[in-house]
């Protein structure tokens, strides 16, 4: 595994600001002068997140100006196709004037107003909203400003719900390699890539992990529910009465698109109950139409206790997360003078529970939901038409989620080691991606990937737009591979 961590490193490459219009329709390009000088100020103020900054020293960085529907604009005027909805996140699609609008009516009524003691007119409709469309008795919802603040609430909530029913030694929480479930502090001791948490350690005590659902890296004779199994020799190892709660994504993303085995959620809920630890799913990514429900459990039919969520709720038009809990779980919270003592000033802004509402009522309206599910096998069948190229080994996801693993050697399963991965993915397929007018993500924190995640709003027409540039592009890394191959063998 590399121990690089950014997102997608395109100003690495050459050509990464390829001239206006270079590959597809362009838009209006922001004054020369204004473009150097946004470059100008981006290398000397802002502060890029999971960036190597120094890259950017001979090289533009990738400055986003504009969307519409399933593309952005960068500041040459240059289209892209957004294959990746800016992060998991744009779900209805860029330029929703709608939601601008429902925005700025709300600053007219009320800019702001707290949930700490109080409740405004937007948090408390989307509260039931949101309760309506959440599965089961998930009725009771703690808005947070992103999705590392809910699962820090969803933490919490675990440690103090056992707290309160005379069981205080509930404190760890079990997440599965690789996965990703924020950086704060809390959040980073779930989060089980080495990179990220070893600079930061010690971390907050009591996260543990098990192994993931990747089985295209299993041996053959592994029974399908292992990894689930793995949940409770680890709950049994750590002395169940220390466990507060697992928590799972739907499909997992750290690792590119980890689905669950058949069965594999309802034996993890039988595990957590038969050792009284709550399932906390935590669906930032996998919520509002990304599986083409609107929560990932859903799909794989299971019950959470609690469900984390942000990133899609708005659409990411403004920030805006939520933490939802089971009656059960808020149960100890509602009588005397019990109170879980937590909270966050922006937790439930007026404005963003404005948009949330608009946004839910888009993807209601519009029917995204059924148009991910209708679209999904396009989507899957155009990713596995590419399975020719050598390099691509494995494609795997669900819904509007999908990644593919890249390989040296197909057969074998050989994956590249470190100096190779950055040399493939910074040193040639980001760069190249993103000069051909696709963003999606390329990611080596696991075994390299290249994943996919567009507005649900998209269809065959940018599927086709997807699958020229991936050909043209994983076609001349296979090329490229083969010949440091040959290269190494000579
Ligand atoms: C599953 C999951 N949980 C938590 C987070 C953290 O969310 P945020 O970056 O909004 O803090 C993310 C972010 O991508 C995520 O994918």
């Amino acid at each position: 595994m590399a121990a690089s961590t950014e997102l997608n490193d395109t100003a690495r490459a050459e050509g990464s600001t390829a001239a206006p219009g270079a590959q597809g329709p362009s838009g209006p390009a922001v004054a020369g002068a204004d473009a150097g000088r946004l470059q100008r100020l981006a290398k000397r103020n802002l502060w890029m997140h999971f960036t190597r900054m120094g890259s950017y020293e001979d090289h533009d960085v990738p400055v986003i100006v504009r969307g519409e529907g399933c593309y952005v604009y960068d500041e040459h005027g240059k289209r892209y196709l957004d294959g990746l909805s800016a992060l998991y996140c744009v779900n209805v699609g860029h330029g929703r004037a709608e939601l601008g609008e429902a925005a700025a009516a709300q600053a007219r009524e009320l800019g702001f107003y707290t949930n700490w003691s109080y409740a405004h007119p937007r948090a408390i409709e989307l509260a039931a909203r949101v309760a309506e469309l959440a599965p089961g008795n998930l009725n009771r919802v703690f808005f947070t400003s992103g999705g590392s603040e809910a699962v820090e609430s969803a933490w919490k909530l675990a440690k103090a719900y056992h707290a309160e029913r005379g069981e205080p030694r509930r404190h760890k929480l079990v997440s599965r390699n690789l996965a990703y479930h924020g950086t704060s502090m809390g959040a980073l001791a779930a989060t089980a890539l080495t990179p990220l948490r070893v600079p930061f350690e010690p971390l907050t005590p009591g996260g543990v992990q098990v192994p993931n659902t990747n089985s295209y890296r299993w041996q053959e004779d592994r029974d399908e529910l292992w990894a689930a199994d793995a949940i409770e020799e680890a709950i049994e190892f750590q002395g169940p009465e220390t466990v507060a709660a697992v928590i799972l994504e739907p499909v997992q993303n750290g690792g590119g698109c980890f689905v669950p085995q058949d069965g594999y959620f309802q034996r993890v809920r039988e595990i957590c109950d038969r050792h009284g630890v709550l399932l906390i799913s935590d669906e930032v990514i996998c919520s509002w139409g990304r599986l083409g429900y609107w929560f990932g459990s859903e799909r794989y039919d299971y019950l959470p206790d609690m469900i984390t969520t942000a990133k899609g709720i708005t659409s990411a038009y403004v920030p805006l997360g939520a933490m939802i809990a089971g009656d059960h779980i808020a149960e100890p919270f509602l009588q005397g003078k019990v109170a879980f003592n937590h909270g966050f000033t922006f937790g439930g802004h007026p404005v963003a529970c404005a948009v949330a509402l608009a946004n839910i009522e888009v993807i209601e309206r519009e029917e995204l939901c059924a148009h991910v599910l209708a679209n999904e096998g396009a989507l899957r069948g155009m990713l596995e038409s590419l399975r020719d190229i050598p390099i691509v080994g494995d494609v795997r996801g669900a819904g509007y989620f999908q990644a593919i693993e890249l390989v040296k050697d197909k057969a074998r399963k050989e994956t590249f080691d470190s100096r190779e991965s950055e040399e493939l993915l910074r040193g040639f397929l980001s760069g190249e991606l993103y000069r051909r007018g696709l963003i999606c993500r390329t990611d080596d924190r696991g075994d390299p990937i290249v994943q996919l995640s567009p507005p649900l709003i998209a269809g065959p027409e940018q599927f086709e737009e997807i699958e020229a540039v991936l050909r043209a592009v994983l076609s001349e890394a296979s090329e490229r591979t083969e010949r440091w191959s040959s290269l190494s063998r000579a």
